[in-house]
């Protein structure tokens, strides 16, 4: 496994080996790998001849100054764990690297960054599209993974590599959860002891309104779904919306061919968890 730490010198070494006719898969990261990073990884490597793993806590996508602060931040540990994975490329930038300027491109992304995440965390999507585009034109991998917890941005990648007309194929790969349901995330390492307890409240409420879909209309669904988190004073509800997997659009009835997520956001003592299910 090679750690490169600029640009010049990961695509000359990419550049000899798509001259050799390797396919490249990318696994982006911000690091403080967890077992859903892992199941990315191994999946890029039963389907290309060579793995790329980027490590960069980027700063773009991040609207609260003190989440940047606090995004846990565990390199050598995440090194230990691609070596034993057998990536065979990481890129680990510094920010001077990968913004040697300020990054005025903006991606018209339509209505797909103005709800759900997009509505909450002013300007995110911004950043990951700065980021995720410079990583693709960089790198010009064969196939990028992605999980499928970040589901806003799934979508708002596929609909990046349609703006930049790139020959890419999209791998969403299923989210990975802890025993008690609660999904995988570098995040959850931040939550105390007590909300860690508390926190499968947030799969266990998605569950049981996946449920409930037989006997409520979507908008009931989600006054009963606000209703659970009232009753649990420590789990702050953001938002709960029930849309169609495309183009995001808020789904009002249950009657039509779209395939349907229900996607949330918690806050939880200091740390902001998101989840989503698959509604179908
Ligand atoms: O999902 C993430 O970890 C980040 O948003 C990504 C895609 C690595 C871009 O910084």
């Amino acid at each position: 496994m090679i750690v490169y730490r600029t640009k010049t010198d990961l695509t000359g070494h990419l550049l000899s080996l798509q001259n050799e006719g390797k396919t490249i898969g990318l696994v982006p990261t911000m690091g403080a790998l967890h077992e859903g990073h892992m199941s990315l990884v191994e999946k890029a490597n039963t389907e290309n001849d060579i793995v790329v793993v980027t490590i960069f806590v980027n700063p773009t996508q991040f609207n609260e100054p003190s989440d940047l602060d606090h995004y846990p931040r565990t390199l050598d540990q995440d090194l230990e764990l691609l070596r034993q994975l057998e990536a065979d490329l990481v890129f680990v930038p510094s920010v001077k690297e990968m913004y040697p300027e300020e990054d005025t491109h903006i991606f018209d992304l339509g209505s797909l960054d103005k709800v759900m995440e997009g509505k909450h965390r002013e300007g995110h999507f911004k950043g990951v599209a700065q980021i995720v585009s410079k990583l693709f034109l960089l790198i010009r991998p064969h196939r990028a993974y992605f999980g499928q917890k970040d589901f806003q941005q799934l979508v708002i990648i596929h609909r990046l590599v349609e703006i930049l007309e790139l020959n890419l194929t999209i791998v969403p790969c299923p989210i990975i959860r802890e025993k008690d349901g609660l999904a995988m995330s570098s995040r959850n390492t931040r939550l105390s002891k007590e909300d860690r307890k508390l926190a499968p409240f947030i799969y266990e409420t998605l569950v049981q309104a996946r449920e409930k879909k037989e006997d409520l209309t979507p908008s009931q669904l989600k006054e009963w779904v606000t209703l659970e988190f009232k009753k649990q004073s420590e789990l702050n509800l953001e938002y709960f919306e029930i849309v169609e997997d495309k183009g995001l659009m808020s789904v009002d009835e249950w009657n039509t061919s779209v395939n349907k997520v229900a996607c949330l956001a918690v806050h939880l003592g200091e740390v902001r968890l998101i989840d989503n299910l698959n509604f179908d």
